[in-house]
């Protein structure tokens, strides 16, 4: 089959490194920005490579919105199979995507929008075909929780931490997407969708980890937990409810234990009650390799069919947690359970609590309390 990439960044590097590696896959061209075009293999002509009657595979690495968003959609109207790493993209279009692949023969595939190198998205794809998922929790940001890790496990700072997540390159080109949780987000609304079969609705906006400093961290360590950046989702008949943020986890808590600028996920169903995945969710091979691994399915037509047939919608008193605060405000007005060291408690909260402590004071730290 022959391929083209658009982008030329880490994770479209990645893809034309594994190509080689797959027998009877012939990557054409790159579409890169005009001022790259210097090379006969690199094309600014991005709508003449994937509406090309000559090209089966279009793996899409660019970053953001624009040109991703009218490149895949064209390829998807000249019927090609996409394959797309770009979650900020796919999150609010995935369902206009899936509608044009169906209606044009081609396919949308997405496996490393969310999880890098994980097959979470396949698992999920795969699990929900017997019952309900009831929920998932998980890692989805590696430059977070490597930064997490740095600062309990060698006390560095977040800025420090975050410039080496950089040079790794694990961070996004604008890392506020990471540092404040947007990325998450994106991979919620993606994962949520593939998870409950569902249209998008509005999730609560995320929680990033930029307010966390040296004193949660040790306030963390003196409680026996380790702060962790995690999404929880549950489902309910036609409702789900999902929150982002940052998590002061008992050491046990699976998730506590999960290193570096790996990512981890548990998925909860009534057979299997758990089912947890482990790997690297950020960086370039471990990304790319699963592009290349749905690039397979399509050249053996064992793509997994994305189907958002329902329109379930979002009750976030679904999820009733404990949090833990840290602000300079008199948070009394919303009956804390227990004011200590500078930290408040609020036990068994929906997270539209969230909101009334920003109210009162935009700049808290407010984290899960597990
Ligand atoms: N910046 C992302 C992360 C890349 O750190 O997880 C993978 O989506």
């Amino acid at each position: 089959m022959k391929a083209v990439l658009l982008g030329y960044g880490t994770i479209g590097k990645g893809v034309e490194i594994l190509c080689q590696k797959v027998e009877g896959l012939d990557l054409k061209e790159v579409f890169v920005l005009p001022q790259f075009v210097d090379l006969p293999y690199f094309s600014n002509d991005g709508e003449g490579m994937v509406t090309s009657d000559d090209v089966d595979i279009v793996f899409e690495c660019l970053s953001g919105t624009e040109p991703a968003n009218t490149l895949i959609t064209k390829a998807l109207e000249h019927g090609k199979h996409v394959i797309t790493s770009n979650k900020a993209v796919v999150s609010p279009n995935l369902e206009r995507y899936v509608s044009l692949a169906k209606q044009y023969g081609g396919s949308i595939q997405i496996e490393a929008s969310v999880a890098g190198g994980i097959p979470f998205l396949d698992a999920i794809l795969k699990l929900q075909k017997l019952e309900p998922i009831k929920g998932y929790a998980g890692i989805f940001n590696g430059t977070s929780n490597y930064i997490l890790d740095q600062m309990q496990t060698n006390n560095l700072d977040l800025d420090t931490a975050l410039k080496q997540a950089q040079a790794l390159g694990y961070a996004e080109a604008d890392p506020t997407n990471d540092v404040e949780g947007k990325d998450v987000f994106y991979k919620a609304n993606i994962t949520n969708m593939l998870a409950y079969q569902t249209g998008n609705d509005t999730i609560l906006d995320p929680l990033g980890i930029s307010k966390i400093n040296k004193n949660d961290i040790e306030l963390a360590k003196k409680k026996n937990k380790v702060i962790r950046h995690i999404a929880l989702s549950v489902q309910d008949g036609n409702e789900f409810a999902t929150v982002i943020a940052p998590a002061f986890l008992s050491k046990d808590n699976y998730l506590a234990n999960v290193p570096s600028n790996y990512n981890a996920q548990l998925i909860y169903a009534d057979s299997f009650d758990q089912i947890g995945y482990f790997g690297q969710g950020a960086g370039q091979l471990a990304t790319a390799q699963a592009m290349l691994a749905n690039a397979i399915d399509t050249m053996e037509n064992t793509e997994r069919k994305i189907d958002l047939k329902n329109h379930k919608k979002v009750n976030n008193s679904l999820l009733k947690e404990n949090w833990i605060v840290r602000s300079s405000k008199d948070l009394n007005s919303l009956a804390p359970n227990l004011i200590e060291e500078g930290y408040v408690y609020f036990n068994d909260r929906d997270p539209q609590l969230i909101a009334r402590i920003h109210s009162i004071d935009p700049d808290a730290m407010i984290a899960l309390y597990k």
